[in-house]
């Protein structure tokens, strides 16, 4: 009886770490909307694709750091369930660099500085932030790549996602890795966000724009 019980408790617990897991890979995480102060034209664009929220939400505060303007990317291969996991996993593994994406649309020639905000999907960028530097001619922006993930990337995805931005004429300021944690210990979000405005300060020199958004 005891051992049966033992059982039971190792089936439950693997069950609720599980369902723990499904629901962190397929719950949206909301964040505040996000609206510019100044009416004149933006000379920062801040692009994102976000499955779960999360690097949605560190967008948005980089987008208020320099008044950008905000440009949402959707992957409509990717939905958040088991199938689009699946999928998101075998494109990620395959290194796929194309996928179909939709978003407003929107002039480049205008911005001076872009950041791409990014979940980490096996160790890389997500594919659709690949596929919308490969739609683009980035001649005269500076790129700066903001990536969010629970564990670590790897540098040598990293050099591949530069080569491709320098390919589009673009020139690669660099990135950063936000760390949330392993899904049984994450940060929350606001620690995330401060962690993003401190890079993005640390940075400052490295920025074509001023925080305001003006041209230095
Ligand atoms: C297919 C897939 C692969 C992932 N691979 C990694 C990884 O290699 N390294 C990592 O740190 N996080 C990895 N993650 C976790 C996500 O990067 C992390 O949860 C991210 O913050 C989610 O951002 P989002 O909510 O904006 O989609 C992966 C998630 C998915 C869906």
């Amino acid at each position: 009886m005891k051992g049966w019980l033992i059982v039971a408790g190792v089936i439950l617990c693997c069950a609720l770490l599980f369902y723990w897991f499904y629901r962190t890979q397929t719950v949206w995480v909301e964040s505040a909307p996000y609206r510019r102060s100044v009416e004149k034209p933006a000379k920062t664009l801040v692009v994102v694709y976000s499955r779960t929220g999360n690097t949605l939400g560190v967008a948005k505060v980089v987008a208020s750091y320099f008044d950008a303007d905000l440009l949402t990317i959707d992957a409509p291969l990717y939905t958040r369930d088991y199938k689009g996991q699946r999928i998101a996993e075998k494109h990620a593994d395959d290194e796929v660099t194309t996928t179909p994406i939709t978003h407003d649309s929107v002039d480049i020639s205008q911005y001076d500085l872009v950041l791409l905000c990014s979940p980490t999907w096996w160790y890389r960028p997500a594919v659709p932030l690949w596929s919308f530097v490969e739609n683009y001619d980035f001649a005269g922006k500076a790129i700066f790549l903001m990536m969010t993930g629970n564990s670590r990337i790897k540098e040598g995805y990293i050099a591949k996602f530069a080569t491709l931005v320098e390919k589009q004429n673009g020139k690669f300021l660099g990135m950063h890795f936000l760390q949330r944690g392993r899904v049984y210990w994450q940060k929350e979000p606001t620690a995330l966000e401060e962690e993003a405005l401190a890079e993005l300060r640390e940075r400052n020199k490295l920025w074509p724009v001023d925080v305001e958004g003006k041209i230095k």
